[in-house]
């Protein structure tokens, strides 16, 4: 290569501070749900941005509207007003089916209840979003063990998912996710049914794919252990913003506690 075109692309993979690398972008989002005479503010009005390999918290008590937000962000629902932003693509401009082949290919979503089929294997769980799109068998398994590995359980390739433990489960639920290389994966209370190690572990999973493969991640959860391990924390009250926290690991779990008891005040 030579010396300008080295220089040049240096100059495009530095992420310079007056121009940073922004992967997700709320922008005065609001979901309003009508409920008999009542208006359920579920989103109401909130603005966020989200860097590229950054791990992001959201704590929020029950019925704050997290997974409302997520939905929204994951293009599974579309906001009444404001605009979203994902990897350059406005998701709430998109047709049905460009919003469904985005996801598909450039998202990874993950759920507290781990949503893997029964009567398939954890390799055939995870070969299912490259089948889903027409790659072929021999692709899939190749990708599929490859994602499994990364999630330590290449030992765990035939397991049905009822031999598996709650952990186990959900880290195939990961590997699933990265079939496709995600820019963003969406966690919504990925260790809300799992014992304290399990958990660790899968939070810590998805801490060290932030970090090695700038994967930006956002994580919905109630534990103050695992927030604190996230680049920073949104608290959500009532629909909107409440503050924010920049945690520095374990150590900052109590003060991300104390300010998640006092979105009840
Ligand atoms: N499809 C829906 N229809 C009516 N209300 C809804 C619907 N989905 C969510 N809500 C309401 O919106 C609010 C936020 O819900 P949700 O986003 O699920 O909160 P969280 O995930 O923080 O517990 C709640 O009051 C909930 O009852
Ligand atoms: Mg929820």
């Amino acid at each position: 290569m030579g010396k300008l075109q080295a220089a040049y692309a240096a100059s495009v993979m530095t992420d310079s501070p007056e121009k940073p690398d922004i992967v997700v972008s709320i922008e005065d989002v609001q979901k309003h749900y009508q409920l008999d005479n009542e208006t359920i503010r579920a989103v109401d009005g909130v603005s966020a941005t989200v860097g590229r390999g950054e791990m992001l918290a959201v704590m929020g008590h029950s019925g704050s509207g997290k997974t409302t937000l997520m939905h929204l962000v994951g293009g599974l629902d579309l906001p009444d007003s404001g605009r979203i932003v994902v990897d350059d693509r406005e998701i709430n401009t998109m047709s049905d089916t460009e919003r469904t082949l985005f996801r598909r290919r450039r998202l990874g979503i993950v759920f507290q209840a781990f949503n893997l089929l029964p009567t398939l294997t954890a390799l055939e769980n995870v070969m299912l979003p490259y089948l889903v799109d027409g790659r072929s068998s021999k692709e899939a398994t190749a990708q599929a063990k490859n994602v499994l590995d990364k999630v330590q359980l290449g030992h765990r390739l035939k397991h049905r998912p009822a031999l598996m433990s709650g952990g186990e489960q959900q880290r195939v639920a990961i590997a699933r996710a990265l079939m496709v290389d995600p820019v963003l994966i969406l966690a919504d209370e990925p260790t809300g049914n799992l014992d304290p190690s399990s958990s660790k572990q899968v939070w810590a999973l998805l801490r060290a794919l932030c970090e090695e493969s700038q994967t930006t991640v956002i994580m919905v959860t109630h534990e103050a252990n695992a927030a604190a391990h996230a680049d920073r924390v949104l608290f959500l009250k009532s629909g909107q913003l409440s503050g924010e926290a920049l945690p520095g690991g374990a150590g900052d779990a109590q003060l991300v506690a104390d300010r998640y008891a006092q979105l009840a005040d």
